[in-house]
């Protein structure tokens, strides 16, 4: 199937060329949908490229209007071929309807626009470690982690393949040319790189050639930063303008990258993911690294569940970013059971800049400014909202235009979070003449803080630090200010600390799979940067930065990916859910305090809803002693135990399924993680649920296992057999799980719920195998 499926893929890209000319039609009426077909009801004996084509545009023709003269095939924007069979077009709401009720079609759906997973704009920044979680081995060589981003910069260093050996022979990918990459840039390092545009510029237009790159060039940065945090070559001496400076690698900083450009200016279309999806299989990719999302959608009209799917069906790794639409409850995304769900933590490294009120008190801040010594000299201070020109509300946040120049020239400016970008702010009070600014949290932020690459003297502080300083400005007659920028902090106590943005748990979609899964270094990471804007992002930024740091769910997945790439290279004959049980099984819940991570949100202590099975360990993850394996029929009986028919699973399986005789449930899903969910009943004292599990002995071949539980006093947690012996490697043995709770009322308020945590720990003395066990009474 190999070569026709690249044939395919290209088709996509040639029928958005024909789609440019006139023929290419914006009705209002009609909008982008991706259909799924059962391919066993197509039989021809032509060849099947042909076949599938000329049947799709038989499909098309069938259901269109009949005063349409348009010529369906110029429609087919993508045709699938691997993940599953289908093609998107643009289709009028009848049309999609007509379809739906076609023989051999399994789902029609709108297609839907994500975004990149850094923090609410890419102006982010932040900090990278070069210690600690990136091991200093050599894995990974061999191994190809396909990135479906932005697209890159190939000329970073990062990018050099000095070093590296020819490019692994099995690879069947290619470097696609544009008006500004061509297969030159490729080398021994990126060994393949595509774009995928054509469901984009169906959905929303052309592209704008002046500031986009049909090509896979990057010109927005993240994708360029997500693949040297997965898999970049090391470059020494590596900075943002001195800050964090270091050897910049990839955690596999030998393994290859093979690049796939699936976003623009106005977004990520599902229809260009799932090509994507389709092309890496295709291609012979070993990991996928996917720091893209949107809100959740049942997992048959997921795109990024879909591909992920058949890529797991193929033995590739899938690691997705959680989503930064924390610190509220059930807002994580990418949770389909599997892919690694990622959540984003800070790293042990600091930006701090203070600020020096006039009345002697300190406020700390953090900002990637770097001071000079005429910055840190007393200066006036106002408050936005006390400087308004029209506005107090926008004038309180400086938005565009709000700011007063005449009572702003040469002063600090303190504005508030919210309304527009973080160093879109310092433009507005500059542009007013203003010497500085201090940004503050509201009280939704909280304390969290992200160090951001400032166009002029800048700090963030927290919301109670903002407090103070606004009491000051309105006590003083004549308030002043001073920043006090302190270069890189290294050992910074407690870390890691889960970043208030990380998207949280419980799982929206199916409660009783935990979801994040792990959390890796997302706040402040310094990687490679496009040549194309500035460190901030923004149009008016005309500086040029080789690295950049940022922050977001986004940069902690790609530390996963590469992570799994570098399992991949040290146990090949691994599956995907045995490298993820490692993964997660080693994991940590304390910081570097010893106590258990906090949430940076509330500075309170954070559960396995924030950080899943905990901190990744990557040194661990390569003998993690047991793993809680699982193969695609696994999954397919957990599509069986969520009530999927098996015509809708066929969705993802891209073949015929049957469901297991007995009803399967979800909580006998062989997940490293565990999570009940118990029904109140004020007839029933005592609530249980129980899980099986089955786990394959990785570790020494002669070996026992005790279990231990760790549970909150008026949660009963037990384990049968609390012993489980081992003779050989590769040998499986199951277990039970029971949880009992009390079955308290939690609220009167309907719909509440209350959720616990305790932990299941395997040990041979030698190996930690541990699980968290989320028990939720609603
Ligand atoms: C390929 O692109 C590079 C960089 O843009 C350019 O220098 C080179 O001339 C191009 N080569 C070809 C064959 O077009
Ligand atoms: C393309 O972008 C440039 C730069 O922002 C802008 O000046 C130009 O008007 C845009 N062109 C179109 C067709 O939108
Ligand atoms: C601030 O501290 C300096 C030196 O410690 C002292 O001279 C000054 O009086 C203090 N000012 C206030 C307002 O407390
Ligand atoms: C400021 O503008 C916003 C948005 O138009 C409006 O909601 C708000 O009421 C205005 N506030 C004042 C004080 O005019
Ligand atoms: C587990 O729960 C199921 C469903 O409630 C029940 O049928 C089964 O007997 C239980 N198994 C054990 C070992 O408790
Ligand atoms: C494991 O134990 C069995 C039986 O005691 C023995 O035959 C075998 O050699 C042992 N294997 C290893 C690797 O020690």
């Amino acid at each position: 199937m190999g070569k026709t499926a690249g044939a395919l893929a290209l088709l996509g890209f040639w029928m958005l060329v024909a789609g440019l000319g006139e023929s290419f039609s914006m009705d209002s009426t009609d909008s982008l949908y991706i259909v799924q077909v059962d391919h066993n009801t197509l039989t021809s004996s032509v060849g099947y490229l042909e076949m599938t084509t000329s049947r799709y545009s038989q499909m098309l023709q069938s259901v269109r209007r009949k005063d349409s003269n348009d010529v369906p095939t110029a429609h087919l924007v993508h045709v699938y071929h691997n993940i599953f069979h289908g093609f998107s077009a643009r289709l009028t709401f009848q049309e999609a309807e007509a379809l739906k009720n076609m023989d051999g079609v399994l789902g029609v759906y709108p297609d839907t626009v994500r975004h990149l997973h850094t923090t609410h704009t890419p102006e982010f920044l932040g900090l990278s470690s070069t210690e600690g979680l990136w091991p200093e081995s050599n894995f990974g060589d061999d191994v190809i982690v396909g990135v479906l981003d932005s697209g890159v910069w190939p000329e970073g260093e990062s990018f050099s393949d000095k070093g590296l050996g020819p490019v692994p022979s099995r690879w069947k990918g290619s470097c696609q040319s544009g008006p500004d990459f061509n297969v030159s840039l490729c080398n021994n390092k990126i060994i393949g790189a595509r774009y995928f545009s054509a469901g984009y510029e169906a959905a929303t237009g052309p592209m704008n050639d002046t500031i986009e790159s049909r090509s896979p060039r990057d010109t927005e940065g993240h994708g360029t930063h997500t693949a040297s945090t997965a898999a970049g070559s090391p470059v020494e001496k590596a900075s943002l303008n001195e800050l964090a400076e270091g050897t910049a690698r990839g955690m596999a900083s030998k393994a290859r990258i093979a690049v796939y450009k699936i976003c623009w200016e106005r977004g990520c279309y599902d229809s260009d993911i799932a090509a994507a999806f389709d092309q890496a299989v295709a291609d012979g990719v070993d990991v996928i690294s996917l720091s893209v999302g949107g809100g959740v959608v049942p997992y048959y009209q997921d795109s990024i569940a879909i591909g992920a799917f058949g890529a797991m069906k193929k033995g590739i790794f899938v690691s997705c970013s959680a989503g930064n639409s924390g610190p509220g409850r059930m807002t994580v995304s990418n949770i389909a059971p599997w892919v690694v769900t990622v959540a984003a933590s800070t790293l042990d490294r600091k930006f701090p800049a203070g600020v020096e009120l006039g009345n002697n008190q300190t406020i700390s801040g953090v900002s990637l400014y770097r001071g000079s010594a005429s910055d840190e000299e007393f200066t006036g201070l106002v408050y936005g909202g006390d400087v308004a020109s029209t506005n107090v509300t926008y004038g309180s946040q400086c938005l565009e235009g709000s700011l007063d120049p005449s009572l702003v020239k040469g002063k600090i400016v303190l504005c508030d979070r919210g309304g527009n970008g973080r160093v879109a702010k310092g433009a507005v009070v500059m542009g007013a003449g203003g010497f500085g600014m201090i940004l503050t949290n509201t009280p939704v932020d909280g304390e969290g803080l992200l160090a951001d690459s400032h166009i002029l003297p800048a700090t963030l502080v927290g919301a109670t630090g903002g407090a103070t300083i606004k009491s000051y400005i309105k006590s003083s007659n004549s308030p002043v200010a001073k920043f006090k920028f302190g270069g890189t902090q290294l050992d910074v106590k407690p870390a890691p600390v889960v970043a208030s943005f990380s998207s949280r748990g419980p799982n929206s979609l199916t409660p009783k799979v935990l979801k994040p899964d792990i959390t890796g270094p997302g706040v402040n990471i310094l990687a490679a940067w496009t040549g194309r804007v500035g460190p901030s992002g923004l149009a008016f930024d005309n500086r040029r930065v080789k690295f950049n740091i940022i922050s977001g769910t986004s940069m902690s997945c790609p530390h996963i990916s590469g992570l799994g790439a570098l399992l991949r290279g040290a146990h090949p004959t691994w599956s995907p859910s045995a490298i993820k049980s490692a993964i997660m099984t080693t994991a940590t819940v304390l910081d570097n305090k010893n106590s258990i991570l906090t949430d940076e949100a509330t500075t309170t202590e954070a559960t396995p809803f924030h950080f899943g099975s905990g901190h990744v360990q990557p040194e661990r993850a390569l003998k993690p002693g047991l793993v809680y394996d699982m193969s695609p029929q696994d999954y397919v009986n957990f599509l069986c135990a969520v009530g999927y028919s098996p015509k809708r699973i066929q969705i993802f399986t891209n073949e015929p399924v049957t469901c297991p005789r007995t009803a399967v449930r979800v909580e006998d899903m062989n997940y490293p993680s565990f999570s009940a969910v118990l029904k109140h009943s004020s007839s029933t004292p005592t609530l249980t649920t129980n899980f099986t599990r089955t786990v394959t002995n990785v570790g020494f071949a002669n070996s026992t296992y005790s279990a231990s539980i760790i549970s909150p006093d008026d949660i009963t947690v037990t384990v049968k057999p609390e012993q489980l012996t081992f003779s050989a490697e590769g040998e499986k043995q199951s277990f039970t799980l029971v949880v009992s709770a009390t079955s308290n009322p939690i609220s009167t308020v309907v719909g509440a719920s209350e959720t616990k945590f305790a932990f299941l720990v395997w040990t041979d003395g030698s190996h930690v195998v541990q699980s968290p066990i989320a028990i939720t009474v609603e």
